[in-house]
């Protein structure tokens, strides 16, 4: 594999405007950083990724796959953009599919790495090996005896590793060999996988995106700090710079989001009998509002939603069901859950609509990842 056959023009060329076009929007301020994008061709982690179109009701479809053999490969490869790579089957529905890896956005990636000021002579842990791209900047930015690189998929990994070993990249890839400065995961998490910090040093800073996974509009950056007793965390949320995919259970099937009922005809009649409805002055444009996204999800988790147009649909795993649309709520079930969404508005609202930045997060010694509201 040679890493100059990027066509007509060069690789690096093309990595070239990238970085220009990287900087002058504030990103890869740190000159090794740049360096390590410049130098590191992403073709040659990405041979391949899905085109994606969005169907006539919005949502994303494939479209088949593209490579070097078609025009548009080089230029989305060495642009600005998340390429998805992988997909799995959504477990009961032969339809369905999520989005389980991909090539993360270049910019995304540089401001991980830049906000927790990873610096020479540091031992890092990346979670999330995907493609190899972000491990091989890594091992450029540090030298690879100083990376681990982890991944769910072992097919994945495999195939990492390979395209890391053809530019000389040997990564470790046991988390537990020894203890890491930086965790940095380039998937979402809902809670703080407690091996982070039996894998940390004490003062080792931790990043992620914090998201749920049945919800992946609303989340936020989680910036940890182990504490010196090298067993517990604290740490702050901030405005997330980009979204990941949720972290899988297990390699073969990626969705653990919020799974609906499947009902009978007559269920599904019983149920419309039952419907009641009242008015509402509360807005489903209150979720647009990511943070109050994550209140709501802090203390209603099993509650998922998703809306479109002026309309937001709720569920929550003991089957209750509410809609919303014009102030009218439509209900359903044993719980009234756009009444919890209102009730917890005003509880927001009183506490006067905190930022993220006035959250607390902890992660305790048994495990626990705690993400306090401000109490004023
Ligand atoms: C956005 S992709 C990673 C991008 C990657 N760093 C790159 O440069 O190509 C997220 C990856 O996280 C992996 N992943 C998901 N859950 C995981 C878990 N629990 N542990 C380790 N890896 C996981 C996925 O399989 C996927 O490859």
């Amino acid at each position: 594999m040679t890493t100059n056959d990027a066509g007509p023009d060069s690789w690096k060329r093309r990595a070239g405007e990238l970085i220009a076009a990287l900087e002058q929007k504030g990103h890869l301020a740190d000159p090794s950083l740049r360096a390590a994008f410049t130098e590191v061709p992403r073709h040659l982690f990405v041979p391949d990724y899905l085109r994606i179109k969005l169907d006539e009701n919005g949502f994303a479809v494939r479209e088949g796959k593209v490579d070097r053999s078609d025009a548009e490969y080089y230029d989305a490869v060495y642009s600005d953009q998340a390429l998805m790579t992988q997909t799995k089957p959504v477990e009961g529905q032969p339809d369905s599919f999520v989005w389980s890896s991909s090539s993360s956005m270049p910019s995304v990636m540089a401001d991980m790495i830049e906000e927790l000021e990873v610096q020479s002579g540091m031992s890092i842990l990346e979670s999330g090996t995907g493609t190899g791209y972000n491990a091989a900047i890594l091992c450029h930015l540090l030298g690879d005896q100083a990376v681990t690189t982890i991944e769910i998929d072992p097919d994945l990994l495999r195939e990492a590793l390979e395209r890391l070993d053809n530019l000389g990249y040997h990564p470790a890839t046991d988390p537990a060999g020894r203890l890491h400065d930086r965790v940095l995961a380039t998937h979402a998490v809902d809670h703080v996988p407690y091996d982070w910090i039996r894998w940390s040093k004490p003062g080792a800073v931790i990043l992620t995106d914090l998201r749920p996974p049945s919800n992946t509009d609303i989340g936020a950056w989680l910036k940890l700090t182990v504490n010196s007793d090298g067993k517990t965390a604290t740490g702050k949320l901030m405005p997330p710079r980009g979204y990941f995919m949720s972290a899988r259970q297990v390699a073969e099937f990626a969705d653990i989001g919020h799974q609906l009922p499947e009902l009978t005809l007559e269920e599904h009649q019983a149920r419309a009998e039952m419907m009641k409805d009242r008015e509402t002055h509360l807005s489903p444009a209150v979720f647009q509002d990511e943070v109050y996204g994550l209140y709501f999800w802090r203390q209603s988790s099993d509650v998922w939603w998703g809306s479109q147009d002026e309309v937001i649909i709720l569920n929550s795993s003991d089957g209750s069901w509410a809609q919303v649309q014009d102030g009218t709520v439509i209900m359903l079930g044993p719980r009234d859950l756009w009444t919890e969404v209102e009730q917890a508005y005003q509880r927001w609202q009183a506490a006067g609509e905190p930022d993220l930045s006035e959250w607390t997060v902890e992660v305790t010694a048994d495990g626990r990842t705690l993400i306090d509201l401000p109490h004023r």
